[in-house]
Formats: structure tokens, C-alpha cells, sequence
């Protein structure tokens, strides 16, 4: 009976979900039901100096250690000078079990980083928008959580927050735009309102 259950284990061992773990000797595998929630804060790409970022803030401490794709595993949570791209997170635990997780840095163009930043602050949690169009807020029918959503909506961003039509956003009685934000808009759109703007 237990021999079969070691031939069980050992096969599966050559699976996804084991394959990870050093310890062979003993069982249960020590592997077995470790699950991180990995959570991290990323920066994206902007033009073309390679500057993302990405830092792990769960899990931390001094038993866990991270790689990027086939990179080494290092102790420091945080990965920087990053090109855009597609990016595998692995963390690993004191036993040598280990998680992953996908990450896409993106592009974007300098103005539009700049507009990006404006609306939604960093990591998307702050900016002039928040908290009524972010977060899964909607007012008015408009949500700036994604990219895409922001650069469809560029006339409107620039009518509301720019030129105060009809009336300003934010919406009274918070403050509106500074001019030199309201520039960045106006950048942005000029440039042709594009993610790579
Ligand atoms: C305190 C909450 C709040 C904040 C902050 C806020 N909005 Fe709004 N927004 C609203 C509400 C409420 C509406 C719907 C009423 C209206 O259109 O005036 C709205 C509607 C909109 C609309 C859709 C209507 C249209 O004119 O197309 C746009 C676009 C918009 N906001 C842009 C922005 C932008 C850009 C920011 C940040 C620079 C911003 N809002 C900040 C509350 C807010």
C-alpha cells in the first residue's frame, strides 16, 4: 500500500503542480497546498527607455526569494528596468515551493504616461478621477481603470477637465485641473491621444 502511494506521488511529481518542489525524500510533499496570492505594484514602460517596473508586495519576508522568467532568484521583491513585455513571476518559499504568476509591462508614450498618471495617480488608485471613475466607478458612464477606456475617451477627458464643457471635472466642489496639468491634456490630444503619444 504505501509503495503504491509513493509511485503515485512520484508520477505526479513529473506534473505541473509538483515539479516545482526540491524535497524527494519525504511525504507528504511538503509542496502540496501552498498557494501565494501573489500581489505586486508595476510601473509600465515609458517611450523607449525600458524603465517598468514591477515590486512584489505579497508575499514578503525573509523566507521567500523571486525570479523573473529564467533569471535568478533573488531576495529583493523588486524587479526595475524593465522592457515592455510579457513577464512570468515566480516566488519561492523556504522549502523551495513555489508560485507564478503572469505580468504584461506595457508601452507608453511619454505624454500619454503623463495623462495616465494625472487621472489616476500611481498604481491607479489616486489622481484627479478617483474615486468616481476608478476602481470600477462609473459616473456618467465613464471608467478610466483601463487604458483602453481612457484613449476612447479622449475628447471627452479634454472637454471635461481642459476646457470646462459644459461643466468642469472634477466636479465641483473639488479642485480642477492645474494649468500645467490641463497642458499635459492638451499635449497628449495634439500629439495625436494614442497610448504610444
Ligand atoms: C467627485 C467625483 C468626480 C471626479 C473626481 C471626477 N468626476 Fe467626472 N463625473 C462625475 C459625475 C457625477 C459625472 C456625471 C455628471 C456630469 O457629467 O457632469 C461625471 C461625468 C464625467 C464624464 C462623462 C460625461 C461627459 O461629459 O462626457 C467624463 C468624460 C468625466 N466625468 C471626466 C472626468 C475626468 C477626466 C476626471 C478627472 C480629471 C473626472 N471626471 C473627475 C464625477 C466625478
Amino acid at each position: 500500500m504505501r509503495k503504491k502511494m509513493a509511485i503515485t506521488v512520484l508520477f505526479l511529481s513529473g506534473g505541473m503542480y509538483f515539479q516545482a518542489c526540491n524535497k524527494k525524500d519525504a511525504l507528504p510533499n511538503p509542496c502540496l497546498g501552498v498557494s501565494y496570492d501573489i500581489q505586486y505594484f508595476k510601473t509600465e514602460s515609458v517611450g523607449s527607455s525600458n524603465n517598468g517596473s514591477l515590486t512584489i508586495t505579497s508575499p514578503v519576508g525573509d523566507t521567500i526569494s523571486y525570479q523573473l522568467n529564467s533569471a535568478a532568484f533573488q531576495s529583493s521583491p523588486i524587479f526595475s528596468n524593465l522592457a515592455p513585455g510579457d513577464y512570468r513571476i515566480i516566488v519561492k518559499n523556504q522549502k523551495g515551493c513555489t508560485d507564478t504568476t503572469q505580468v504584461t509591462v506595457f508601452n507608453y508614450g511619454p505624454k500619454y504616461a503623463q495623462v495616465k498618471q494625472l487621472i489616476a495617480g500611481t498604481g491607479g488608485i489616486g489622481g484627479y478621477c478617483g474615486p468616481c471613475h476608478l476602481n470600477g466607478a462609473i459616473n456618467g458612464g465613464k471608467n478610466f481603470d483601463t487604458d483602453a477606456s481612457i484613449v476612447a475617451s479622449w475628447d471627452r477627458i479634454k472637454a471635461r477637465a481642459v476646457d470646462g464643457l459644459p461643466t468642469f471635472m472634477p466636479e465641483a466642489p473639488n479642485s480642477p485641473l492645474t494649468l500645467a496639468d490641463r497642458q499635459k491634456i492638451t499635449d497628449w490630444v495634439n500629439a495625436g491621444h494614442r497610448q504610444s503619444d
